[in-house]
């Protein structure tokens, strides 16, 4: 199977209540990790790049990592897409350069803005058979430059979906429910604490999505900042000589309502981050004499592994889709 679209996967995946995962690419450890998994999974999966991964790695070293992934699981849908493009450039650049699906994100620009670059886009990515994905509403935390305070984001409203959707025509909506990017989605005056002094996150606003799904029926919803932090990662990161306190994120069960209504791609960075760094440090403190980078590389690409398998199986419900 050749890279494809998400237009297919989207379908799928509203009708059949469960979403595709979407899983940030940055190296050779992290394409194969996400990929074995989804292929011994039978799972759709999406790649995605973002700017700041392409200025680390190369445009050209990420789509042919992708490409090989491709050949290694004819078996599974996999879709390259863009993360956060912020200018019609970048998306142009990646619409060219072999890319299935781009992100326009002008959230942080007003409503006829977002609008007007976000039509732009779609013109010119349909043109080349590419799909969009564009948001509406901010969420908390760090994107690649832009920093958005906790506290200070704003919830998608409702009430602007229809039109949006319509002026732009674009394929699926990135919506703002209470998700953030990053490893500590919350601060510890937002949340309480559970019995073991774990921060317990403020409920996504499903009231919003609701809202969102009755006005776009059919239409497929994304959700960004969407790692959970798994907290035996960041034990071992904190355990190994790391300092991550009240790192937190959103609580799995909800992520999995999500994915039973009209949410069909969930998009995960941190935890892989998170799994990677935690299991790199483990590592380095158990040997201190190795200096081979394969032997720290292989625990970490398992774990990125282990915990993809486990996001498909018990959060996204996309296995055995292919
Ligand atoms: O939403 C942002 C993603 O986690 C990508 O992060 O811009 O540091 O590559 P990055
Ligand atoms: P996390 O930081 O929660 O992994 O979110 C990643 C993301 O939204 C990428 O676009
Ligand atoms: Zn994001």
């Amino acid at each position: 199977m050749a890279l494809v679209t998400t237009t297919e996967m989207f379908k799928k995946a509203y009708d059949g209540g469960y979403a595709v995962g979407a899983f940030n690419v940055n190296n050779m450890e992290i394409v194969q990790g996400i990929t074995e998994a989804a292929g011994e999974l039978k799972s759709p999966v999406i790649l995605q790049v973002s700017k700041g991964a392409r200025a680390y790695a190369n445009h050209t070293y990420l789509v042919k990592l992708v490409e090989a992934a491709v050949i290694e699981n004819p078996e599974i849908p996999i879709a390259l897409h863009l993360d956060h493009g912020d200018t019609f450039e970048l998306c142009k650049s990646c619409i060219d350069g072999g890319f299935t699906s781009v992100m326009i994100d002008a959230s942080s620009k007003s409503f006829e803005e977002n609008i007007a670059l976000t039509k732009q886009v779609v013109e010119y990515a349909h043109d080349h058979g590419v799909v969009v994905e564009a948001e509406l509403g901010t969420l908390a935390g760090i994107e690649d430059e832009v920093v958005v305070e906790a506290g200070h984001e704003s919830y998608t409203r409702p009430e602007e979906v229809e039109e949006f959707v319509s002026r732009t025509g674009c394929d699926s909506l990135a919506i703002a429910i209470g998700t953030s990017h990053g490893a500590y989605k919350f601060t510890a005056a937002q949340c309480t604490r559970n019995a073991d002094g774990i921060l317990v996150p403020p409920p996504l606003r499903f009231d919003v999505l609701e809202e969102c799904i009755k006005r776009l029926p059919g239409f497929p919803i994304v959700l960004h900042g969407s790692s959970s932090v798994p907290q035996e990662f960041v034990k071992m990161v904190n355990q190994y000589g790391g300092n991550m306190p009240d790192a937190v994120g959103i609580p799995e069960e909800q992520l999995r309502k999500a994915a039973t209504l009209a949410v069909c791609k969930i998009n995960i960075d941190s935890d892989i981050r998170l799994a990677m760094t935690g299991n790199i440090r483990k590592y380095f403190a158990e040997h201190p004499d190795h200096f081979d980078p394969r032997q720290y590389l292989k625990p970490a690409r398992q774990a990125v592994k282990d915990m993809v398998a486990h996001k498909i199986q018990y959060v996204l419900g996309s296995d055995g889709k292919a």
